[in-house]
């Protein structure tokens, strides 16, 4: 039943070396898809999804949510990690049990045994949304992974290197596909192209990305 939505391609790896330290792991959350969408949308009853705004004034086209005991924000005065929802001014939703488990089990898998988030940024993609090439800086400690999580619509995943003008390579990720960076690409640049259009039996017109950070 768990397995209804499984959308990996069986001819790829299932373990797919992206950069030194950048692991793809096809299908990984399959498994626990069903706990996961159910545990995203207590996280979005608790504290819904907005788009927030760029220190430049952009309003970022995904949604965005967090659970843990901080979440990821941004506005005017910049990006950071807050203890608290601003729009509510209520801490954030606990981390959920499944998500911890998946995220902890999928980065020793990765090669980063004992991982223990306390942030996870949850993104949703709908048609036309994306995510312009980044690094994930705000973190006190660059020594932990990061894990992302995709669900729902597939994705063009970009992964470059240290610098924003690096080569990036493309990858499609699927529904159920984690994506593991630590080590030696902690820093590595990373974007979501424009999503294409779609209707997916798990999450409709959307993609969810669950993005689990050591953020304190
Ligand atoms: C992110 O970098 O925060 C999200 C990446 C993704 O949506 O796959
Ligand atoms: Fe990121």
């Amino acid at each position: 039943m768990d397995d209804l939505f499984g959308d990996t391609d069986p001819t790829l790896p299932e373990r797919d070396e992206l950069a030194p330290g950048a692991v793809l792991l096809r299908g990984r959350a399959l498994a626990a898809q069903a706990e996961l969408l159910r545990a995203v949308a207590a996280v979005a009853e608790a504290a819904p999804f907005r788009h927030m705004v760029t220190p430049g004034g952009f309003r970022m086209s995904a949604a965005m949510t967090n659970c843990g005991s901080a979440g990821w924000v941004t506005d005017r005065k910049g990006y950071r990690y807050a203890p608290a929802d601003p729009e509510s001014g209520r801490p954030w939703p606990a981390i959920p049990a499944v998500f911890l488990r998946l995220a902890a089990d999928a980065a020793a898998e990765a090669g980063y045994p004992g991982f223990l988030p306390d942030a996870c940024l949850v993104n949703r993609y709908a048609p036309g949304a994306k995510l312009s090439l980044h690094q994930d800086r705000d973190e006190a400690d660059y020594d932990h992974p990061i894990v992302s999580v995709s669900l729902g619509l597939p994705a063009t995943f970009q992964f470059g290197g240290p610098k924003r003008a690096d080569p990036v390579r493309r990858i499609r990720l699927e529904h159920g596909d984690v994506v593991a960076w630590g080590g030696p690409s902690r820093l590595f640049h990373h974007g979501v192209l424009t999503l294409k259009d779609g209707d997916h039996p798990a999450t409709g017109r959307a993609r969810i990305n669950l993005t689990l950070r050591k953020a304190l």
